[in-house]
């Protein structure tokens, strides 16, 4: 056993795991046809998974009205732990009425692949409308997460659950490191401070120039791009992972950083989401994590620096997990570096910073987005991926 300890614990202080082991995989494989089922959408799914492995901690199962409740109104789980999103599995009143609590239900993918177990302990019915203003701090049905809310089911599932199989990523298998396997990397390493980032974007300048400030004043970068559920005007997250590769091979040193893919799902509730990101990536074993501008934001929902300020809304070492705050970065003509107004005397149009939206704009006109807003080979990339899109 390894003497070295973890930098952080996991969030409640153990790292959960609800992998079925071989006997109970068994068990439930052999009443896999006299099980009551219920098939997850994509979200759903990979919420599963990372309760399995760890990720949700201390989140055993799907949320039962007791921390629902808290979650939506004071982002605390009944226990009084923080924890900021609902993780809820959603159906409708024809597909719960059959079920019986206390009784187990097979969970099932999207294509009618049988890849879970849930104890049902619960359901209940919930407000969707207090959880899009709650949650998502708009009632409007064209935010991404809150038409999420109101398209899916009316009752919510609760209880305990197990994943048959940790299969391998069938896009990323290198990358799939569970927080297992992160916290036991970086003790390998030595690294006793480790900062996390979050992105759904393909890396620009201003994402390295923050990782790279960041990565200064710790031991370890821990870059973790989400691969799960997108909106589908996001770049896939294949053309994400080939830009990191790119920045990997050529722009980071490889002994500082490592790159591991995160397979939940995108909610786009900027603040809430930004101190759900953040708890997430603390089970990863990450001590610090990077919140710069607008985070997991979208539109004009969300103040440029909301997602910082709600991290003010708990107590100093509530959360175990540190934020490193940066303002809003971009290329500076006059220094001829990336900076923030922290760092450049710079006048607005001495600055440039582009929009994911207009750099979409330019990769469908065939254009390439400028080097001071992506390094050469990564807008190569792009520009490749976005004409043979
Ligand atoms: S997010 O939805 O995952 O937050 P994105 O991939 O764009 O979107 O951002 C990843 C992280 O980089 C977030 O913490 C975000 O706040 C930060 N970020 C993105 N662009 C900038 C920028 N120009 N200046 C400062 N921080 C930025």
């Amino acid at each position: 056993m390894s003497t070295v300890k973890d930098a952080i614990a996991a969030h409640g202080g153990t790292l959960i795991n609800r992998l079925a082991s071989p006997q109970q995989k068994q068990d439930f494989l052999s009443k896999a046809d006299s099980l009551p089922r219920v098939t997850l959408d994509l979200r759903a799914a990979s919420d599963l998974v990372m309760i399995a492995i760890g990720g949700f901690s201390p989140l055993t199962g799907f949320m039962a009205q007791a921390d629902y409740d808290p979650v939506v109104t004071d982002m605390r789980l009944a226990s009084g732990l923080p924890w900021s999103v609902p993780v809820t599995l959603s159906v409708s009143e024809a597909v719960a009425e059959p079920l019986t609590i206390g009784r187990l239900v097979r969970l099932d993918d999207e294509t009618g692949r049988f890849i879970g177990v849930l104890e049902l302990s619960e359901k209940y019915t919930y407000d969707k409308k207090k959880e899009a203003v709650n949650v998502y701090r708009t009632d409007e049905d064209k935010h991404p997460g809150v038409k999420v809310v109101y398209d899916q089911g009316p009752i919510n599932l609760a209880g305990d659950v197990w994943l048959l199989e940790r299969d391998a990523h069938p896009l990323f298998p290198d990358y799939q490191i569970d927080p297992a396997d992160s916290r036991q990397l970086f003790r390998d390493r030595g690294w006793q401070t480790i900062v996390g980032f979050q992105t759904r974007n393909p890396i620009h300048r201003a994402h390295e120039y923050i990782q790279k400030c960041a990565l200064e004043t710790v031991d370890g970068l821990f870059l973790h791009p989400l691969v799960g559920a997108t909106k589908s005007d996001d770049i896939p997250a294949d053309v994400r992972m080939r830009c990191y590769e790119i920045m990997m091979e050529h722009y980071f040193p490889q002994d500082r950083v490592i790159l591991a893919i995160n397979p939940s799902a995108m909610r786009y509730a900027g603040p809430r989401e930004a101190i759900f990101h953040a708890l997430i990536r603390k089970n990863y074993g990450c001590t610090h994590f990077i919140v710069g501008r607008d985070h997991a934001g979208v539109g004009d929902y969300y103040g440029t620096y909301d997602a910082q300020a709600i991290f003010n809304e708990f107590d100093p070492g509530e959360l175990g997990i540190t934020p490193m705050k940066f303002e809003h970065a971009f290329y500076c003509t006059r220094t001829g570096t990336m900076a923030t107004t922290k760092t450049s005397p710079s006048k607005p149009e001495e600055r440039i910073h582009l929009s994911g939206t207009k750099v979409r704009a330019l990769l469908r006109e065939g254009k390439m987005p400028p080097p001071e807003f992506s390094r050469p080979e990564v807008a190569k990339e792009l520009a490749r991926a976005m004409q043979t899109a």
